[in-house]
């Protein structure tokens, strides 16, 4: 019988590639948003390039009233959380909004899954949570330490998960820590549709190379790194959707016990510098991106990439894009749809 799978925030830029890849896969989706930072659009676009039939609620995690109807109404095997607030410098600036949406948006949801008898969670946490890292690669054992308070928020969530797994009968969860979430869908129909100017370097990028801004900020050119710039772990989001389907095949079947929590890493095992990801970006777009070094960004890394044997080991799933791929399929997408969705 046809599994259904509810994905909070699903309406998203990663949740957008996870409904793709779910529906590709043949399990029904049920997507709860409130579009504070996405649009309907972009799961129309889903269901015409799947042929699916997702079902669209509009909706906030934290209204308990909106999850009994959604859970009421549909049959439910496991949820994918991925709805929440993720800018670090606006957490920093107003932390209470990112507890009550990130964390009582999240005890609200586990509260209502509880009621209505739903056991299987996939909860999208953050490489965020390792903090200032010494050592790469990175493995789901070593200490976390987020830095802020969207860090702290993943975290806690984590933590909360971990407890109510514990607690409750049959509750299976997987803890899937994100790396850098980078690319689009190779039709260029779905992508990333930032609010604003961006903070992160694909999509800054991106609006450098339509024009949009004059040039890039590398924010430091003096770390301890071969040329200088932060070095991130960037993975292609249809890699990243294509864990989160893994995931699930996983928590339905008999491979995974009851009461478990698992931390997973999600990345690529590969690090590249700020100036490796700008010289990709040129080869993709085909001309220079214009640049200047600018003063470090407070809070930043020097340098850190995962290690995501546990990945492969426990869901059978490893990345297969590379930096290159990354680029070309950013650029698709934003070349193609130079306003996004068009809001
Ligand atoms: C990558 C590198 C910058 C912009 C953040 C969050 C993390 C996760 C993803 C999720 C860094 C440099 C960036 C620019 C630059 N959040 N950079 N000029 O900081 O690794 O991770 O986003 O929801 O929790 O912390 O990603 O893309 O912002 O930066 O030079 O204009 O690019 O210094 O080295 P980051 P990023």
């Amino acid at each position: 019988m046809t599994k259904t799978i509810l994905a909070t925030g699903g309406a998203g830029y990663i949740g957008s590639h996870i409904c793709y890849e779910l529906l590709a896969a043949g399990y029904q989706v049920v997507v709860l948003d409130d579009f504070s930072n996405s649009s309907a659009e972009s799961i129309k676009r889903v269901a015409r390039l799947t042929n699916g039939a997702p079902v669209l609620i509009k909706g906030d995690v934290r209204d308990a009233a909106i999850l009994d109807h959604v859970f009421s109404e549909n049959r439910i095997d496991a949820v994918i959380h991925l709805a929440g607030v993720k800018a670090v410098g606006e957490s920093v600036q107003n932390p209470q909004k990112y507890y009550d949406i990130n964390v009582s948006g999240s005890v609200n949801l586990f509260g209502s899954m509880q009621r209505h008898g739903v056991s299987n969670v996939v909860f999208s946490s953050s490489a965020t949570v390792y903090g200032i890292p010494e050592i790469s690669p990175l493995t789901e054992d070593m200490p976390a330490n987020p830095l802020n308070p969207y860090g702290q928020t993943k975290l806690m969530v984590e933590n909360i998960l971990r407890d109510m797994t514990a607690a409750n009968p049959h509750w299976r969860s997987l803890l899937l820590r994100y790396f850098n979430p980078v690319g689009a869908h190779a039709s260029g129909q779905i992508g990333e549709d930032p609010n604003g100017i961006p903070d992160n370097l694909f999509p800054y990028i991106a609006m450098v190379a339509n024009k949009k801004q004059p040039k890039l900020n590398v924010f430091g050119d003096d770390y301890d790194t071969a040329d200088g710039t932060c070095i991130r772990d960037y993975i292609h989001v249809v890699d990243l959707a294509r864990g989160h389907v893994k995931a699930v095949d996983y928590l339905l079947s008999d491979r995974a016990t009851d009461n478990s929590a698992e931390m997973v890493n999600l990345g690529t095992d590969q690090g590249s510098s700020v100036f490796q990801v700008l010289k990709a970006w040129e080869a993709a777009c085909g001309f220079e991106i214009p640049y200047r070094i600018a003063p470090r960004r407070a809070g930043d890394a020097p340098a850190y990439y995962a290690d995501s044997r546990r990945a492969k080991a426990l869901l059978g799933w490893q990345a297969e894009y590379d930096l290159a791929r990354m680029c070309a399929d950013h650029w698709h997408w934003q070349s193609k749809n130079p306003d996004g969705y068009g809001k």
